[in-house]
């Protein structure tokens, strides 16, 4: 999602690099996949989140390969590498795969929570932890709302053509905070989809 703030090159070597994550990531939970599709609402909203999250990431990574100006640069028919809708699905479905990627880890937050706190022996029934906790969460929600203005989230999702926003002008360690904070609006909202389900 960092196009703006790194080389080309390294854009399109990160962007294949997901590739096998998402390989070992779904092989590593084919198990638990296969359940929820015979699971309750729950887990079959979650087991259709994963198909929907899986062809985003094909998309993706197929869009990148065609317009591809380094790595696959004179392979791809110059028809595909120069279709405005290839560019347009590349550009704007990362962000339907943000949303859909902060819901999915909200709703397996608690069975992840879970299991840090165990590795880590965390003490959560504190009162400042809980305190703390609520504020950063209200803070990143705010921050996520103020960031999907700057960064044009509803244009790019409409695959609006768009050179450049406002939060992709800011400095790097900036623009990671509101793509973090984004993301972290949909989480939350898997979490309480997660508990009201
Ligand atoms: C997980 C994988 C990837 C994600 C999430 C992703 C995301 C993005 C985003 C959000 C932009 C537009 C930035 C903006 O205009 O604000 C972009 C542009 C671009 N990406 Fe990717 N990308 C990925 C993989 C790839 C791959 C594998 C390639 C090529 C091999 C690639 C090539 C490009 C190119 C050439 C552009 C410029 C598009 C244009 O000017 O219309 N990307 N990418
Ligand atoms: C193409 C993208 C992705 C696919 C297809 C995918 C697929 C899956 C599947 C099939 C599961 C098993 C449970 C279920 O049925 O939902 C799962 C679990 C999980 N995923 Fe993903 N996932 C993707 C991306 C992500 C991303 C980007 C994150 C983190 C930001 C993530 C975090 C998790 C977590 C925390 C679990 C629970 C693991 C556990 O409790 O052991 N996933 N994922």
């Amino acid at each position: 999602m960092s196009f703006h703030f790194i080389p080309k090159v390294l854009h399109e070597v990160l962007g294949l690099l997901v590739l096998p994550v998402i390989i070992v990531h779904c092989f590593w939970n084919w198990k638990a996949f296969k359940s929820s599709l015979r699971g309750n609402l729950k887990k079959k909203l979650s087991a259709i989140i994963d198909i929907i999250l899986l062809l985003c990431m094909v998309i993706i990574i197929s869009t990148g390969i065609c317009i591809s100006n380094h790595l696959f640069n004179g392979m791809i028919d110059i028809k595909f590498q120069r279709n405005i809708i290839i560019h347009q699905l590349h550009v704007s479905v990362p962000f339907l795969f943000m949303i859909l990627a902060g819901i999915h880890l909200g709703l397996h937050w608690q069975g992840m929570w879970q299991r840090i706190k165990n590795i880590f022996k965390l003490n959560t029934s504190k009162i400042s932890y809980k305190i703390v906790t609520r504020l950063t969460v209200a803070m990143l929600i705010v921050i996520g709302i103020y960031g999907s203005f700057l960064d044009r989230v509803g244009d790019r999702l409409l695959m609006q053509h768009i050179f450049a926003t406002d939060a992709t002008q800011l400095p790097f360690a900036e623009f990671i905070f509101i793509m973090i904070s984004i993301f972290s609006i949909y989480t939350v909202i898997g979490f309480i989809l997660d508990r009201y389900l």
